[in-house]
C-alpha cells in the first residue's frame, strides 16, 4: 500500500498490548515507512564510533544517563543523512539572494548541522523542514518518552500522528496469567491461543511449566500504573496538537485493521 505524504508516527501503548506487533505489521504494511528506534541509534552511533556515539559512550560509561538533547541529536543526525530534514525556506531565500550556488551549498550543510548541534536553536532561528515525501516516512520508536522530550522534538520535527494503543488492564492480565513457560528451553505457551498439548507440560520434554517470575499479577499491576503516570502528559501533549488517534482492541488481530484503515484514510495514496 502506497503513501501520499510523509508520515511521522509514534506508537504508545502500555507494556502487553503488543506495541511492537503494530508496528511490524505497519511495516510490513507500508513498505515507504521506515523504523526509526532511539536506542537502535546509539548502539549503532556507538559502535561505529561517530563523533555523536564516542560522547554518548563516555557520558554512558561515567554512570550517567544519556542527556535528551543528545538523544535529540543522533534522531536529527539519522534524519539530515537520510535526506529528510534540511534548513528552513526562509533561510533558503536569504542565501539564493546573497551568495554563489556553492555558497548557498554549502550553507544549508552548515545550517541543517548547526541544528544537530544544537537542537535548541530551534526555538530562535527558524526550525529546518522535514521531507513531505512519502519515501521520508518512519516510526518512531523509543523517544519522545516525556512531554518535555515531546516538546524539543516537536520544535524540529513535528511529528503528524501519535498511536496510542488501548487494551482493558483485565485483558492484559488474564492474558499474562495465561502465560506459561518451560523454563530449561524458554518455550512459552499460553492458554488462549497456544496450549500447550497436555495442560501444565512441555509439549516436546513433558517437563512441568512455570510461571515466569515477574508475570505476577503484582508486579503487571505496578508496570501498567507506572505506563499510566508517566504517558499521560505525553499523551495530552500530543492530543493538544490534534495528533492524537486512540484505538481500542482486546487482541493485536482486533487492533491491526482498525489501525490500518486510520493509516491509509490519512497517508494512503
Ligand atoms: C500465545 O502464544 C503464541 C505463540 O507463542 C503467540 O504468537 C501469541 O501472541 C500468544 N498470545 C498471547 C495472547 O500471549
Ligand atoms: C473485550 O474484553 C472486555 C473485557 O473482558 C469485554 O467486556 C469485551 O466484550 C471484549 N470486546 C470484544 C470485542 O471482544
Amino acid at each position: 500500500m502506497r503513501l501520499r505524504k510523509a508520515a511521522r508516527i509514534i506508537l504508545v501503548g502500555a507494556p502487553g498490548v503488543g506495541k511492537g506487533t503494530q508496528a511490524e505489521r505497519l511495516l510490513n504494511r507500508f513498505p515507504q515507512l521506515s523504523a526509526i528506534s532511539s536506542g537502535d541509534l546509539l548502539r549503532d552511533n556507538v559502535k561505529n564510533q561517530t563523533p555523536l556515539g564516542i560522547k554518548a559512550e563516555s557520558t554512558m560509561k561515567s554512570g550517567a544517563l544519556v542527556p535528551d538533547a543528545m538523544i535529540l541529536r543522533l534522531i536529527l543526525n539519522e534524519l539530515k543523512t537520510r535526506g529528510w530534514l534540511f534548513p528552513s525556506s526562509g533561510s533558503d531565500v536569504l542565501t539564493l539572494n546573497s551568495v554563489s550556488a556553492a555558497a548557498a551549498a554549502s550553507n544549508q550543510d552548515f545550517e541543517a548541522d548547526l541544528y544537530v548541534e544544537q537542537p535548541s536553536l530551534a526555538q530562535t532561528y527558524p526550525p529546518p523542514q522535514t521531507s513531505d515525501d512519502p519515501s521520508a516516512s518512519f516510526i518512531l520508536d523509543g523517544f519522545p518518552r516525556t512531554a518535555g522530550q515531546a516538546d524539543s522534538l516537536d520544535a524540529l520535527v513535528p511529528i503528524n500522528l501519535v498511536v496510542s494503543l488501548k487494551t482493558p488492564f483485565s485483558v492484559i492480565m488474564e492474558r499474562i496469567q495465561g502465560r506459561w513457560v518451560h523454563l530449561p528451553s524458554g518455550r512459552v505457551y499460553n492458554t488462549t491461543f497456544n496450549a500447550p498439548k497436555v495442560p501444565g507440560k512441555d509439549d516436546i520434554t513433558g517437563e512441568p511449566l512455570s510461571k515466569r517470575a515477574d508475570d505476577d499479577e503484582e508486579t503487571w499491576k505496578a508496570r501498567l500504573q507506572k505506563f499510566e503516570e508517566t504517558s499521560e502528559p505525553l499523551l495530552n501533549h500530543y492530543a493538544k496538537k490534534g495528533v492524537l488517534w486512540e484505538v481500542q482492541g482486546n487482541s493485536s488481530d482486533e487492533i491491526t485493521p482498525k489501525l490500518w484503515k486510520e493509516f491509509e484514510r490519512r497517508f494512503g495514496a
